[in-house]
C-alpha cells in the first residue's frame, strides 16, 4: 500500500514556504490507518518495549493505537500547563517556533524500555525533548517511530544514537 497517496499536502501552512503534511486523510482511511499502525507494531515487536510515549497532539493519534495493539501502556508528553500532576520540563526548538514539553514525574519507571511514537520527524527537536524527559526519569529509549520523515530537515542526524524507523519519507 502506498501510504504517501493518502497524505494530503497543504502549501504555505501554517506559514509561507512550509508544505504541511496533513495526516487527517490517512487517519480517515481505515485500511491505511490500520496498515500504518501494524507496520510500527511489526518494527517494535522484538524490541522488548514496556511502554509507548507519544508527544502532543498528533503523537497521541499514532502512539495510542500502537500501545493498544502491543498490550502496553501509553504516556503522553504534553505542552506546558496541560498535565495535572508534578511534571518534568524540557525546552526545545521546533520546525516553526520554540516550545516546552512536559511529562508526569511518575510516568516512566527506572529501567523501563520506552518507544516514542509520533506522526512526523522534522528537525528532531521534539524527539530530543521527549528522549531527555524519559531519560531523566530513568527510562531507556529503545526506538523512535514516525509515520512521516522530512529528510531535508536532517532530524535523523540529531537522533542518530537512537533506533529510528519512519514509514513515509519526503
Ligand atoms: C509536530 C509533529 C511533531 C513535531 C515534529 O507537532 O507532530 O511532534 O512537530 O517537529 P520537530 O521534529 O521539528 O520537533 P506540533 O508541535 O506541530 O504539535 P501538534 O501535533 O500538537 O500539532
Amino acid at each position: 500500500m502506498d501510504l504517501k497517496k493518502v497524505i494530503r499536502e497543504i502549501p504555505d501552512f501554517p506559514k509561507p514556504g512550509i508544505s504541511f503534511k496533513d495526516i487527517t486523510t490517512l487517519l480517515q482511511d481505515g485500511e491505511a490507518f490500520k496498515h500504518s499502525v501494524d507496520l510500527i507494531v511489526e518494527d517494535l515487536k522484538d524490541k522488548n518495549v514496556d511502554i509507548i510515549v507519544g508527544p502532543e497532539a498528533r503523537g497521541f493519534l499514532m502512539g495510542t493505537p500502537v500501545a493498544y495493539a502491543m498490550g502496553v501502556g501509553f504516556v503522553p508528553v504534553r505542552k506546558p500547563g496541560k498535565l495535572p500532576f508534578e511534571t518534568e520540563s524540557y525546552d526545545y526548538g521546533l520546525e516553526y517556533g520554540t516550545d516546552t514539553l512536559q511529562i508526569h514525574t511518575d510516568a516512566i519507571k527506572p529501567g523501563q524500555r520506552v518507544a516514542i511514537v509520533d506522526d512526523l520527524l522534522a528537525t528532531g527537536g521534539t524527539m530530543i525533548a521527549a528522549a531527555k524527559l524519559i531519560e531523566k526519569l530513568g527510562g531507556e529509549v529503545v526506538s523512535m517511530q514516525f509515520l512521516i520523515e522530512l529528510e531535508d530537515l536532517n532530524g535523523r542526524e540529531k537522533i542518530s544514537k537512537y533506533d529510528v524507523n519512519s514509514l513515509i519519507k519526503y
